[in-house]
């Protein structure tokens, strides 16, 4: 690895593709199941861990839809949120937009102002105590059906002052972004941005859908692009950033090894990609993890980490002052900590 693991550790960060059911570790798991009366079969927490061993996207969905069934009151949603703020404070992260999956929820019965309410009130608390900003956006469950997308929608929009964007998760094959067409015009119309994730299993057609259907702000993972000379010249030029998340690909078997990730040639060719931890809880490791192992896997430069940064502060959806505030401190890191380049004579 060309850079130190303090480094990277201290290097500040922006987050910008995090289900924040994924981040509910296991033994916060335990204790909700606990308090909530909700059986769980596991008996410990390393049981759970042995469980995570996944071979695709739909793997790791069936226990991720599982371990939300002990979320049930407010509380639960701002312990969870509280958690990961936590978490990532202590990773220099400066910045975070999280995903969540209401109809994971209101489909359990719960309703969507439990939800909102709950990770709301940790958002602003962790704004007051680490000074960590964040933007929510909610995600439609593809594999679900359209009508129940645009149900998901109406319960959101009373809500429009508190969720930047809409997404779109889950089972990504078969489920085609062009099936949520007219979801997205709607949350357009509504003010919402949206985003989607394409390419992650689906082909390189879904990317192209996510652009020109849904108009996308940004593609979360997008690696299927690599395949595709002409999408990927179009998501340069259009400089579309990428929520590239290594871990996670590792864990479900996008890539066969980190080491033949496509992250470094997606730098070098230009493309605005960003380190993210997707399901941290799930996939072995949050923000500073996943710099680590790209770093170590890929032989990133202190400069290519800190691109990374750049690039996840150009594309996140704050305002032009708060991006200003956080290049500033990012330039403020990079000068006290790499050397100077000596310049031959
Ligand atoms: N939901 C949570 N994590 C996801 C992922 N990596 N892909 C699709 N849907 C998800
Ligand atoms: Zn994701």
């Amino acid at each position: 690895m060309l850079v130190s693991k303090e480094f990277v550790k201290n290097l500040p960060k922006v987050e910008l593709h995090l289900h924040i059911e994924g981040s509910l570790e296991p033994e916060l798991m335990f204790a909700l199941a606990k308090r909530n009366n909700v059986n769980i079969p596991f008996a410990t927490a390393d049981e759970i861990k042995k469980a995570y061993n996944f071979s695709n996207l739909q793997d790791f969905l069936d226990i991720y839809y599982q371990g939300m069934s002990v979320l049930k009151k407010e509380e639960d949603f701002y312990d969870l949120t509280y958690a990961y703020l936590k978490k990532i404070a202590s990773q220099n992260v400066m910045h975070t937009e999280i995903f969540f999956d209401p109809q994971g929820h209101t489909s359990r019965g719960i309703e969507f102002k439990t939800v909102i309410n709950g990770i709301t009130r940790a958002l602003d608390d962790a704004k007051d105590e680490f000074g960590i900003s964040s933007r929510l956006i909610m995600c439609f469950l593809r594999h679900l059906s359209e009508e129940d997308a645009f149900n998901s929608l109406n319960e959101a929009i009373p809500y429009k002052d508190r969720i930047i964007a809409v997404g779109l998760d889950s089972s990504e094959v078969g489920h085609p972004p062009a099936k949520f067409d007219r979801v997205f015009a709607k949350a357009r119309a509504e003010g919402f941005l949206t985003v989607a994730h394409a390419g992650e299993e689906g082909p390189p057609e879904y990317i192209y859908e996510a652009l020109d259907l849904l108009k996308v702000d940004r593609i979360d993972h997008g690696n299927r692009a690599m395949e595709n000379k002409d999408l990927l010249k179009r998501i340069i030029d259009e400089e579309k950033a990428l929520t590239v998340c290594p871990l996670s690909n590792l864990k479900l078997c996008v890539v066969d090894n980190l080491k033949n990730h496509p992250l470094k040639k997606m730098l070098g060719l230009g493309v605005k990609a960003t380190i993210n931890s997707d399901d941290p809880s799930y996939f072995g490791g949050y923000m500073t993890e996943n710099f680590i192992a790209v770093a170590q896997n890929l032989n990133l430069s202190m400069e290519d980490l800190a691109q990374l940064t750049e690039n996840a502060i150009e594309a996140s959806f704050v305002s032009a002052k708060r991006k200003y505030e956080m290049i500033r401190e990012l330039n403020n890191f990079l000068e006290n900590n790499i050397e100077p380049v000596s310049t031959a004579i």
